[in-house]
């Protein structure tokens, strides 16, 4: 990672309003990445991975708001980052690709020409020029016929095909860090495996920073440098993938890894989680995992607070962690 990291989100805690009260479905998520690195965040279903991302962005929906907490964003490669104005992130440096390309696109909208219309937007530049730069974006895609792709509706490409523009759409604000919703999780697994790649290439050759979520730990060890593991809207395990996905110190990182048959793995070592996490009615400060959790102790009732951090160190939430036994 260079000197500064390009995206600092740190302390983030967000709300949904509900009848008057507030409950707080994420709470203190802390994270950085800097230039061409990628962090994964895995969980199960409704940790918060989402919201996280959308709250980074300023893109929560009605009646779920930041309540604490500081985006920041570097302006300039190199330059030490400053805090966002909540809800500015958008153009200012972050793009996001979200599952469903359809939420990205217009439907009513040539693609193409929406691509340039976000260009021109950005760069001021003459129609034709705009129109050249959305075609080279959609190449750069791998939309082959892009000057034909260039007047198609979304309704007519493939949902393949649909999520590339949709990457070329985000790429067409020149972003320096990218926010990816599981962007591969409606595809089949050919069409998955060549989105992460022109995802990591995305990367690799613009320096970009990425945050990559998925709830699949395979996809997150394809593409992540670092692993951010989310539970009931914490971070309860962080640091290098390496670290993280081949020596997990939480219990629940280590179930969400036993819980991937694996080709050469044991016969009879998938095992599923048994139980679901809490809903975020009932988050409390202690350990929100103890209840599935085999290895718990008096302690896990006592506060635990989640373990997000501005730097990839490995470190975990649980108190009898795996490493001490
Ligand atoms: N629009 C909403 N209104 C009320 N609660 C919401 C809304 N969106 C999300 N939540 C709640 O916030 C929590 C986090 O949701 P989020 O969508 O971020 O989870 P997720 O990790 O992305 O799950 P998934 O893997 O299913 O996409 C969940 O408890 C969810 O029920
Ligand atoms: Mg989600």
């Amino acid at each position: 990672m260079s000197a500064h990291p390009l995206l600092e989100v740190d302390g983030l805690r967000v709300a949904v309003r509900r009848d008057g009260t507030a409950l707080t479905v994420l709470d203190g998520v802390s994270f950085a990445v800097g230039a061409g690195q990628c962090l994964g965040i895995v969980g199960e279903s409704g940790c918060g991975k989402s919201l996280t991302l959308r709250a980074a962005m300023g893109l929560l929906p009605p009646g779920i708001e930041p309540t604490g907490g500081e985006i920041r964003l570097s302006p300039r490669a190199g330059a030490a980052p400053c805090a966002v104005p909540p809800g500015q992130a958008a153009g200012r440096g972050l793009a996001m690709v979200f599952q469903d390309s359809h939420a990205s696109l217009d439907p009513t909208a040539r693609v193409g020409a929406f691509i340039a219309d976000i260009v021109r937007r950005r760069t001021a530049t003459s129609r034709a020029a705009a129109r050249r730069r959305a075609v080279e974006l959609l190449a750069s895609v791998g939309v082959p016929d892009p000057a034909l792709r260039f007047g198609a509706y979304p309704h007519e490409l493939s949902g393949g095909m649909r999520q590339r523009v949709a990457i070329a759409l985000a790429l067409a604000t020149d972003p320096r860090v990218l926010l990816c919703d599981e962007p591969t999780t409606a595809l089949d697994v050919t069409l998955q495996a060549e989105i992460l790649r022109l995802l990591d290439a995305a990367r690799a050759d613009r320096g970009l920073g990425m945050v990559f979520v998925s709830h699949d730990i395979a996809v997150i060890r394809q593409i992540a440098d670092v692993v951010a593991v989310m539970y009931a809207g914490q971070i309860i395990e962080m640091g290098p993938a390496p670290d993280v996905l081949d020596r997990p110190r939480h219990p629940y990182t280590r179930a969400l890894i036993d819980a991937v048959p694996t080709i050469d793995g044991p016969i009879g070592r998938f095992r599923p989680i048994a139980g679901s996490p809490p809903a975020p009615a009932d988050y409390t400060p202690a350990c929100r995992f103890m209840a599935r959790c085999a290895h718990h102790v008096a302690a896990c009732s006592g506060p635990v607070p989640g373990v997000g951090g501005l730097d990839s160190r490995h470190r975990s939430s649980c108190v009898n962690t795996l490493e001490a036994r």
